[in-house]
């Protein structure tokens, strides 16, 4: 049996170097702390209540949302070249996990993984879809965290122990992270997976999405049954219920650019006329056409992906892309 209780690493310790306590706050301090910014922001974390799980599930199956359906094809493809990388007996972590679906093909080829911790945000949600896992793998050791994992937690140890360790960062969800972060968030994963017994193999198999013609970006967030649309207002409607708000949902609008510059989509909720609104007692005023930025998804190339992955201490890489280059999924390792 391996023992891998002297080298179990603390992801906990290395996340926090992403986000420090300090800046731990709740639900309202953020709300608060971005509709008081110049511009105004709200944190995209919060868009996962039970609504926006459901609506963000709905959104990966929209004919526009090419990114879900891509990397699903690319894991039917190429699991197996996957997991044959990656290695017998891995703990398999994977950040974000919402409905676990791509996950299902990727343990369909590993040999013996050692544990699977999915770790989302919702918690909810993260029941089910792990509970579904449990019972279709059966002898497979599944335990969940619920978490926000740019923050610190602790990674549960598998009872066998584990060769190495992957962790599995699917859905372009670096996107969402602007460079410094991507890149702290990827040294993090370096050191967790690093530190494991066999750190030649395991690694990070990361799903981006690639930079592409700006009408293919736009629309795949800024749908025709406007499911996009409602996911973002959602927000303005859970901070209404949650946190005493008075947002009105008829004067605010949902609102995509493509920034060429930066490589990436840009998402805001516009106000469609001056208004004062109220949230947890403070005041805000909105300009007519006041731009309040909820989400970035940052788009990459091969090469791009490629040298942040380098930065962050990940000297091999494997990358996996469809052929209409919509979409990538990398196999990442340290160096030999
Ligand atoms: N990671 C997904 C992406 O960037 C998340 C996402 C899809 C999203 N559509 C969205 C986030 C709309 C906010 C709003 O593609």
């Amino acid at each position: 049996m391996l023992d891998s209780s002297k080298k179990t690493p603390s992801i906990a310790r290395a996340l926090h170097a992403i986000a420090p306590p300090s800046e731990d706050r709740s639900f309202a301090q953020d709300v608060v702390l971005g509709l008081s910014s110049t511009p105004k922001r709200l944190p995209c974390k919060y868009f996962y209540d039970a609504r926006g799980s459901a609506l963000f599930d709905q959104i990966t199956e929209l004919p526009e949302y090419y990114p879900t359906r891509t990397e699903v094809a690319l894991m039917r493809a190429h699991a197996a070249k996957m997991a044959a990388t990656i290695g017998a007996d891995a703990l398999l972590v994977e950040l974000g996990s919402g409905s676990s679906i791509k996950t299902r093909l990727l343990l369909d080829e590993l040999e013996r993984p050692a544990g699977y911790v999915p770790v989302d945000i919702s918690a909810a949600h993260l029941q089910q879809a792990a509970n579904s896992i449990a019972a279709d793998y059966p002898g497979l050791e599944v335990m969940p965290v619920a978490a926000d994992f740019t923050r610190g937690f602790e990674i549960p140890r598998p009872s066998t122990g584990a060769a190495r360790s992957v962790v599995y960062f699917p859905g372009s969800t670096i996107g969402n992270f602007t460079s410094d972060r991507a890149l702290k968030l990827l040294q993090a994963i370096a050191g967790f997976v690093g530190a494991n017994q066999d750190e030649r193999a395991g690694g990070l198999l990361l799903g981006f999405d690639l930079v592409k013609p700006t009408n293919v970006l736009l629309r795949a967030y800024d749908d025709a049954q406007g499911v996009t649309a409602a996911f973002n207002l959602n927000l303005l409607e859970r901070i209404n219920r949650e946190l005493n708000g008075n947002f009105e949902l008829a004067h605010f609008q949902h609102h995509a650019i493509w920034n060429a510059e930066l490589a990436r989509v840009e998402l805001y909720i516009r106000s469609t006329r001056a208004q004062v609104v109220h949230v947890a007692g403070h005041p805000f005023e909105f300009a007519a056409g006041e731009l309040m930025l909820t989400e970035y998804s940052h788009k990459y190339t091969r090469d791009s992906i490629q040298s942040l992955a380098r930065q962050a201490g990940f000297e091999r890489s494997t990358i996996w892309t469809d052929p209409e280059q919509l979409f990538g999924v990398g196999l990442f390792q340290l160096a030999d």
